[in-house]
């Protein structure tokens, strides 16, 4: 998930998104490690026209899909993310396996950026590991 810079948002909008970095902290290109919840969660800056300023933050687990490989020492290119573990690459924008083309899906976040640089994501638990009433 991503979203543009500077969003204007009303409180209500942001309920559930924590702080996980400034932006000014974060490199084009690069991925930063951050623990949400105690969730190992990836943002990186990617380039995007469509957006204010030609970028978008992004924001994924850390943890591959495959067999929990740590993605913090993979590479990313061109909005992809490379395992080093077994090789499988993922869409960082979408979650997407991209290789193989029937591998399991990367879990992605959705992210807020504040005027003031802040960037919030919003780290969902699965419904699975919530507790029961
Ligand atoms: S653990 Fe990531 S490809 Fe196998």
């Amino acid at each position: 998930m991503s979203a543009s810079l500077f969003e204007h948002l009303p409180a209500d909008d942001l309920a559930g998104f924590a702080p996980a970095a400034r932006l000014d902290e974060l490199r084009r290109g690069k991925m930063k490690r951050v623990e949400i919840n105690g969730a190992p969660v990836l943002l990186a800056v990617l380039d995007n026209p469509d957006h204010i300023a030609g970028i978008e933050v992004v924001a994924f687990t850390a943890l591959c899909p495959h067999a929990l490989g740590d993605l913090s020492y993979g590479a990313l290119d061109n909005g992809e993310v490379d395992c080093p573990d077994h090789g499988y690459r993922f869409d960082v924008r979408s979650g997407a396996c991209v290789f193989p083309k029937l591998g399991p899906s990367l879990r992605t976040y959705p992210v807020r950026v504040l005027a003031d640089g802040t960037v919030l994501v919003k780290v969902e638990r699965p419904k699975w590991m919530s507790p029961i009433e």
